[in-house]
């Protein structure tokens, strides 16, 4: 059984934490479409509402047949379900890895609970991945220069053949290689505090964080309450 078969387990049982009538933020990416996929058996009964957080996720919940709200419709979502690229032990996270940092972070602020789903392989000491920063293209050579002078190595996200990849909402994605961080929540703000930075992808601690390892069996590791 690999990984996905496990975060198919997860998705299935976090399901528990659906009631009727909700309003669900859906995050990005291949935990998310393994939830959007249960949530899609249910969606009728339950008359839940989805609220994307990228393309990608749209399409998979309209496959699905789960109805859909603009993100900009909705005020206050009851949860939302999301993967992310790497958890440390403190729970904060790493997440950007799809380019759908910005509405992923704005959906789960309006979230009554968080719920991240991940595989064994996403979870270390200290974040060490280099952090997705969307960044308006203007400020393309402004915040390089910026994150350079912090101490990290920055990366322009490009697509396979070159190009820049640019996200839904227009920007491009400097990955910027800080090694080891000390301070997330600290390093997070300095990021977001730089003219011309829509998002960074350090994210606060989630309510619940689901442990998926092979083979079927995960663990519920709850960080706030
Ligand atoms: C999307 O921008 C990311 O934040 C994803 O949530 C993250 O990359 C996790 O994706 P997987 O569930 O595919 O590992």
């Amino acid at each position: 059984m690999s990984y996905d078969d496990s975060i198919g387990q997860v998705a299935q049982d976090a399901l528990r934490y659906v009631r009727k009538g909700d309003v669900i933020g859906l995050g990005s990416g291949r935990a998310a479409a393994a939830l959007v996929e249960e949530l899609g058996r249910v969606a009728g009964e339950l008359r839940i509402r989805g609220v994307p957080t990228s393309l990608q996720i749209r399409l998979a919940a309209e496959k699905a047949g789960i109805p859909m709200l603009e993100p900009g419709e909705a005020s206050h979502l009851d949860s939302i379900f999301d993967g992310a690229d790497q958890i440390d032990s403190a729970g904060y996270m790493v997440k950007g890895g799809g380019g759908a940092l910005l509405r992923e972070r704005v959906l789960a602020g309006m979230a009554g609970r968080v719920v991240i789903m991940a595989d064994e392989t996403k979870f270390v000491e200290r974040l060490s991945r280099p952090i997705p920063v969307e960044v308006h293209p203007a400020a393309r050579s402004l915040i390089h220069e910026r994150v350079r002078g912090m101490g990290a190595v920055p990366r322009l996200r490009t697509l396979e053949r070159g190009y820049p990849a640019f996200t839904e909402n227009g920007n491009i994605i400097l990955d910027c290689d800080f090694g080891a961080i000390a301070d997330p929540p600290g390093l997070a703000a300095r990021l977001r505090d730089l003219p011309g930075v829509l998002e960074a992808g350090i994210f606060e601690r989630p309510d619940i964080i689901y442990r998926a390892a092979k083979g079927g069996a995960f663990e519920v590791v709850h960080t706030l309450g």
